[in-house]
C-alpha cells in the first residue's frame, strides 16, 4: 500500500484549491458565494491541520522554525481575508477584487511553503517520520472539517 509523506498530501490539496479559486474568480452572484462556502471548507481543515501537525513538529528546528513563523503569519492573513469576503455579498462592488487579492495570497503562501519550506522539512524529517505525519494530518483535517461543516449548517 502506498503510504504517502505529508508533503504529497498537502501539494494535492494545494492543487485543489487553486483549481476551485480559478472557478471562484470566473463566478459571479449566489455561484459565487456557494463557492467561497467551498473553498472555506477546503482551506480551513487544510491550513488548521497543517499547523497542529506539520508547522507545530518544525517550529522548534531552527532550519525551518523562520519559514513556519511566517507561514502561521500568511495564515492568519488569508483566514482573515476570507472571513472578510464571507461577510460581503458577491454582488458588492468590491468582491471580485478583494477575491482576487486572496487567491493571490493563498498562491504565493502555497508557492513558499512548497519551494522553501518543503525542502528544508525534508532534511528535519525522515520519510517514516514524514509518513506518520501524514496520517496525523489527515486525522486532524477530518476533526476540522466536521467541525467547521457542523458550524456551517447551524448558521444555515
Ligand atoms: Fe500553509
Amino acid at each position: 500500500m502506498h503510504r504517502p509523506e505529508i508533503y504529497e498530501l498537502l501539494a494535492r490539496e494545494h492543487e485543489e484549491l487553486d483549481e476551485l479559486f480559478h472557478e471562484l474568480l470566473a463566478a459571479k452572484g449566489k455561484l459565487a458565494a456557494g463557492l467561497l462556502t467551498r473553498v472555506r471548507l477546503k482551506l480551513v481543515p487544510h491550513s488548521r491541520a497543517e499547523e497542529a501537525v506539520f508547522y507545530l513538529r518544525l517550529q522548534d528546528d531552527e532550519r525551518t522554525a523562520e519559514k513556519v513563523r511566517v507561514g502561521l503569519a500568511e495564515h492568519r492573513q488569508v483566514e482573515a481575508l476570507l472571513d472578510e469576503l464571507l461577510a460581503m455579498s458577491p454582488r458588492d462592488d468590491n468582491w471580485a477584487a478583494r477575491a482576487r487579492v486572496l487567491a493571490d495570497m493563498v498562491g504565493r503562501h502555497v508557492d513558499e511553503e512548497e519551494g522553501e519550506l518543503f525542502p528544508l522539512a525534508k532534511r528535519v524529517l525522515d520519510p517514516q517520520e514524514a509518513q506518520r505525519l501524514a496520517a496525523a494530518f489527515e486525522t486532524e483535517r477530518d476533526r476540522v472539517w466536521e467541525y467547521i461543516l457542523g458550524e456551517q449548517r447551524g448558521a444555515a
